[in-house]
């Protein structure tokens, strides 16, 4: 038995949203004794999900205002923000508690005024980017695989996607300023880091877990970066392919599939390509939702080791990936070599 239920709540901005909601369930699957406030427009909607996950309750936001429109003398244990705070009076609010803060809505391109925030006041609290694919699952996989290369050369992760799994509003909002504001996606190349504007380095195709070949299409996501840093592989991409809904297996809903490519050198020497699947039925905002629940849960101590220090994290700084790839497959994400 942890302290999870003498802890002030888990705010979770934007909680009853089709990735919140995940989000909110998985954190109480983790921790059942956790409270947990649920912060949105609408507080009927986010009342009856409180409701739902027990030991929580609804708390209306407002995004206008330097307090969030809450209570005075409101407190928190942690501040998880699943849209895109554009005044980031979110981080602020985190930083004047002193709580852990869950950045989840940014791109690679998004961060550097999130940088200057945490450089600002770089020991108010712990500043976790987790914009990346999938809640840093995918990242944090891909670092425990890895760990079987003495050296990774290259990395070639791929996704596909129904065409029908789209997320909720602020998802859609989210790819329409993407594909507005900046087209061009981060790859790394040739060990030189490429925001890539030629058809021929923005798109690959690439084979699906199945043998089916897809086209897909980088995507400007934090992994790039992030994995970068860790392996410095001198090739590393995201690839995303939709797959039509006509295209799904008989009786299956709007499931996803992530292929994670690693291409190195063994501890002996010789050379390896290897392969793993991620194979998940949930649309992808389930996998994203676990994420930020085991990101919270780790960044409060309640796993993993004392609570995290103020400073400017990743996934991968912050969570076990070994540990996180068991809990996936615990949680029915089918993870295995192709
Ligand atoms: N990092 C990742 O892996 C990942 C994965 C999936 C999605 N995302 C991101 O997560 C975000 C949520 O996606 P989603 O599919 O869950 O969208 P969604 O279903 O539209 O959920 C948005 C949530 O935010 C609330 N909200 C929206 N505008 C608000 C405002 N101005 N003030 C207060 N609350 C507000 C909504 O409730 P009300 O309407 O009641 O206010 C709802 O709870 C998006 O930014 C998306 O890009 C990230």
């Amino acid at each position: 038995m942890n302290n999870a239920s003498k802890l002030n709540p888990v705010l979770f901005v934007g909680g009853s949203g089709v990735v919140g909601r995940r989000a909110v369930k998985a954190l109480r699957d983790l921790q059942p004794h956790l409270p947990i406030r649920i912060g949105a427009r609408d507080v009927t909607k986010a009342s009856a999900l409180a409701r739902e996950v027990g030991h929580a309750d609804a708390v209306r936001i407002d995004l206008e205002r330097d307090d969030l429109g809450l209570p005075p003398g409101s407190a928190f244990s942690a501040v998880v923000v699943l849209l895109k705070d554009d005044s980031l009076r979110t981080l602020r609010y985190a930083q004047d508690q002193g709580v852990p803060y869950v950045s989840f809505s940014d791109f690679v391109f998004d961060i550097g005024p999130e940088v200057a925030l945490h450089v600002q006041r770089p020991t108010a609290a712990p500043t976790l980017f987790l914009g990346h694919f999938l809640g840093g699952t995918v990242a944090l996989a891909t670092v425990h695989f890895a760990r079987e290369l003495a050296k990774v050369h290259a990395i070639r992760i791929s996704a596909v996607f129904d065409e029908e799994d789209v997320g909720g509003p602020a998802a859609l909002g989210d790819m329409d300023r993407v594909a507005k504001g900046v087209p061009s996606p981060l790859i790394r190349k040739e060990g030189r880091f490429l925001w890539a504007t030629s058809e021929a380095d923005i798109t690959r195709t690439f084979q699906g877990v199945d043998g089916t070949p897809w086209n897909g299409r980088a995507y400007p996501l934090l992994d790039v970066a992030s994995l970068a840093a860790v392996t410095d592989a001198s090739d590393i991409r995201l690839d995303f392919a939709l797959r039509p809904a006509s295209r799904r297996a008989p009786g299956q809903g709007p499931g996803h599939e992530v292929i994670i490519e690693l291409e190195g050198v063994k501890a002996d020497g010789t050379p390896s390509l290897v392969r793993h699947a991620l194979v998940d039925s949930d649309v992808h905002s389930g996998l994203s939702g676990k994420g930020a629940a085991l990101a919270v849960e780790r960044l409060l101590g309640l796993t993993g080791g004392a609570p995290v220090k103020p400073g400017l994290y990743s996934p991968e700084g912050v969570l076990d990936a070994a540990y996180v790839v068991s809990r996936l497959q615990e949680w029915g994400t089918r993870i295995h070599r192709v």
